[in-house]
């Protein structure tokens, strides 16, 4: 079994995973970024922090690949909602991503990937079916352990929900309610909004590698989205990433 790649946008979404790590991880220095490789319960991993957006992203899953030759990529972080049956607090495990913002129309369909005929990259379904049963089980079982229940009660997070279903991504945050109404209209089926991870899904596309990604919903891509955002970021992100990688993880050893 080869190792798996996991990646997260900002640092406060993988710290823990890094703590667990312990000082044995070896740190590799690539294009600007540093691959930890070592073994979490068990289980062999590179774990990086790929930054924010889609060229970051995309750069640090090619990596990953070829330089680490990892079995699986995995993707941790936060996501706007954007349909109304998702909230704050509730994950989302991608089955698909598309690039909102990829438009060469009139050459190409909007949001379609020129030259490569698709618009939509799926995930793996093992994966993803085994990230989304450890989130289940973490949502139930550990979160109310793990973060205050002030905390989560300042959230509006009463019952969080595990969803599977279309993530879409694109290099703008999205925080204005027009926009996110925008997105809704357009892509009717995407579940939240993010900035890395159709562009993972590419990168693993095109060099047949399975990848996941799952986010926690941090904000409404509405007007208040920076500021729940930064908030959920800072008190609550460490713990859903970080709870729900190590029961993967802890699975798949
Ligand atoms: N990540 C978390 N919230 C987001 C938002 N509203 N737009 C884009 N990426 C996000």
């Amino acid at each position: 079994m080869g190792r798996i790649g996991i990646m997260a946008a900002l640092h406060d979404e993988i710290s823990s995973l890094l703590e667990a790590m312990g000082p044995d991880a070896s740190r590799t220095r690539i294009g600007r970024r540093d691959y930890y490789t070592g073994a979490i319960h068990g289980r062999e991993v590179v774990v990086v922090l790929a930054r924010v957006g889609k060229v970051a992203a995309a750069a640090t899953a090619v990596t990953l690949i070829r330089e680490f030759d990892v079995r699986t990529v995995v993707f941790a972080g936060l996501a706007g909602a954007v349909s109304d049956q998702v909230a704050v607090g509730d994950v989302v495990v991608a089955t698909s991503l598309l690039q909102h913002d990829l438009d060469a129309s009139p050459l190409f369909p909007c949001y379609e990937v020129p030259l490569l005929d698709r618009s939509r990259f799926d995930t793996d379904p093992s994966t993803s079916q085994a990230l989304s049963r450890c989130a289940q089980e973490y949502l139930t079982g550990i979160l109310p352990r793990h973060v205050p229940a002030g905390t989560l009660a300042a959230f509006g997070v009463a019952l969080p929900r595990v969803h599977r279903g279309v993530i879409i991504s694109g290099d703008r945050f999205v925080g204005c309610g027009l926009a996110v109404r925008k997105l809704r209209d357009e892509l009717p089926d995407a579940l939240c909004v993010e900035m890395e991870g159709a562009a993972v899904a590419q990168v693993c596309y095109e060099y047949d590698v399975p990848c996941a990604v799952f986010r926690t919903i941090s904000d409404r891509a509405d007007d208040g989205a920076s500021i729940s955002f930064s908030d959920f970021l800072s008190r609550v992100a460490r713990y859903y990433s970080a709870g729900i990688l190590e029961r993967f993880l802890t699975a798949q050893a």
